[in-house]
């Protein structure tokens, strides 16, 4: 897909509207951990790019390769450099998003991921969720319209044939900086009416939104945060099983998506 560059003088609502006429040939997957995005890696015989355009000495990995029409490109924001685990959270992922829409102009993005579920709005182990919303559930600015900044809610990419054709759950997504969960992100997140949590979604879907891109989100729920198990037990417990049902789903949408537009999705 050609940039969406300065002075081309078509209106950027039009293009996209252009756009959403013609099969998606670029999808870019935002990954945060290592043990999520290696079998969708593997699945699309994807291969690392040596040469991305990511600035000299950042743990960004990008991955590349084509399956049927389209060309995928995998981002994961790698290792941190001093401490040697998984970049996660909203700073790494919006870095990363960024840097690699602006490398790559994606007509689609794809952020998945795990995720904490809530049972009693219907998660269970293992579910995989199509995002309808985002918002933040740790930035509280009790200020007029601050307050509504510091949540951040905005709706996703309605993907209404998908989510039937694929028959997963809808919920909605409240992102946070950590794992667990303090009473007062439990009284924000109750307010965004999630059924997942994650720690990177509402960023990518922040970023997203600027460069004007389309986004979804498909969460895989490891955990149950209003259950009795300790959460970073629970996740650590189910994370390789369930990565394998993300992974087959993200493999399902792309197959889906494979020869689409964006208005039929
Ligand atoms: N990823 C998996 N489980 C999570 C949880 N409980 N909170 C935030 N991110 C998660």
């Amino acid at each position: 897909m050609a940039p969406r560059g300065e002075g081309s003088g078509a209106p950027v609502d039009s293009m996209v509207a252009q756009l959403e006429k013609h099969p998606i040939s670029s999808i870019l997957i935002v990954i945060a951990m290592q043990t999520e995005a290696l079998p969708v890696v593997n699945k699309f015989q994807l291969v690392e790019n040596p040469h991305s355009s990511f600035p000299e000495g950042v743990p960004w990995v990008h991955y590349h390769g084509t399956y049927k029409d389209i060309i995928i490109n995998l981002v994961w924001p790698g290792k941190d450099l001093t401490l040697g685990v998984d970049s996660v959270g909203t700073v790494s992922a919006s870095l990363v998003t960024y840097a690699s829409i602006q490398a790559l102009q994606p007509d689609l993005i794809i952020n998945a991921g795990t995720a904490g579920g809530f049972k009693a709005k219907g998660a269970g182990i293992g579910d995989i969720f199509l995002v309808s919303h985002v918002a933040f559930h740790d930035r509280r600015i009790p200020i007029p319209v601050f307050d509504l900044y510091g949540v951040g809610s905005r709706q996703t990419f309605p993907t209404p044939n998908l989510l039937k054709a694929l028959n997963l759950k809808a919920g909605k997504l409240s992102t946070g900086d950590s794992l667990d969960m303090t009473p007062q992100d439990e009284a924000s997140i109750t307010a965004n009416d999630a059924t997942v949590k994650d720690m990177e979604g509402a960023a990518v879907a922040y970023v997203a939104g600027l460069l004007k891109i389309p986004a979804i989100f498909v969460k895989a729920v490891t955990d149950i945060v209003d259950g009795k198990k300790p959460t970073a037990e629970e996740f650590l417990q189910n994370l390789a099983a369930v990565t394998a049902a993300l992974d087959g789903a993200v493999a399902q949408i792309v197959d889906f998506i494979s020869g689409k537009c964006l208005s039929e999705l």
